[in-house]
């Protein structure tokens, strides 16, 4: 079982298409057992399957405050090999102090998932540090990192590997699988920043860039994965290389 955590502290870098694209290819084109924990307060992941209310439902608060319940009760099904864990602002409580959530219960979540045989569990982060991130990369074996491919995006790299370094003094299974350049419009420049970066940095950085398409706010908004919605456009063929070149070079 591998746990991933997409993760980048700034926003709009397509962590949640992402983390929503990975999962679905994974249940539907490889019939794996996957579980999305949607861990961020704007619900963004959960929207995007159509779960907009998560009151009456398990979700990443209940999870971390009493463990959700009784296993596969608290999550939300999509699909016979997909299952998610919603998230609304109750997420937001996370952060107060004496909340009430405890760090290790995504950790101790990953444990029942896996003895029940789910292959992969995939988190969406907020871009921030907060209390659900650290909870989160407690439990993760590995962390993908989408960026887009501008200097800004790739100054902030070094930082956050020395983040995920220093969760490694408390999680030592934690590792970057690597930065994936998102938003991809084709340019010489982005083309370059994606060389300087495969050049320079001490982090992995994936072959596969995904490139820019316009169905997949359209997507979004009809709440069905980009792999169906538009099979053939650019993004949905790069996501489906991104996960074979993962499953791949990263997986033997
Ligand atoms: N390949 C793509 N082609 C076109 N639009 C995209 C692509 N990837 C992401 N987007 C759009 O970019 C926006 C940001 O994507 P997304 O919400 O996945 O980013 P995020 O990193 O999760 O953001 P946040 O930091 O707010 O959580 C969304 O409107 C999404 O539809
Ligand atoms: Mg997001």
């Amino acid at each position: 079982m591998k746990t991933i955590a997409i993760l980048n502290l700034k926003g709009g870098t397509a962590k949640t298409v992402t983390a929503a694209t990975m999962a679905r290819c994974l249940s539907a084109e490889y019939s794996e057992s996957v579980v999305l924990i949607d861990a961020d307060q704007q619900g963004n992941l959960s929207q995007y399957f159509g779960v907009t209310d998560t009151s009456q439902c398990g979700n990443t608060w209940t999870i971390l405050t009493d463990g959700g319940g009784y296993w596969p009760d608290f999550v939300t099904p999509i699909s016979p090999t997909l299952d998610l864990i919603p998230s609304g602002m109750e997420l937001a409580r996370a952060d107060l102090p004496n909340s009430g959530a405890r760090v290790t219960q995504i950790e101790e979540l990953r444990t029942v998932l896996a003895e029940d045989g789910v292959r992969y569990l995939i988190i969406d982060l907020p871009p921030s540090l907060g209390f659900v991130v650290q909870a989160s990369l407690l439990a993760a074996d590995e962390v993908i990192i989408p960026i887009r491919l501008d200097t800004f995006s790739t100054a902030g790299m070094a930082e956050l590997a020395r983040q995920v370094d220093d969760m490694r003094s408390i999680n030592p299974r934690l590792r970057v699988a690597g930065i994936l350049g998102t938003q991809f419009q084709r340019t010489a420049y982005e083309r370059e920043v994606h060389r300087l970066l495969a050049l320079e940095s001490d982090l992995p950085v994936f072959q596969t860039l995904i490139r820019m398409s316009p169905p997949v706010p359209r997507s979004f908004d009809a709440h069905e994965s980009i792999l169906t919605f538009s099979p053939r456009c650019g993004a949905s063929i790069d996501y489906r290389a991104f996960v074979r070149e993962y499953l791949e070079v990263h997986h033997g």
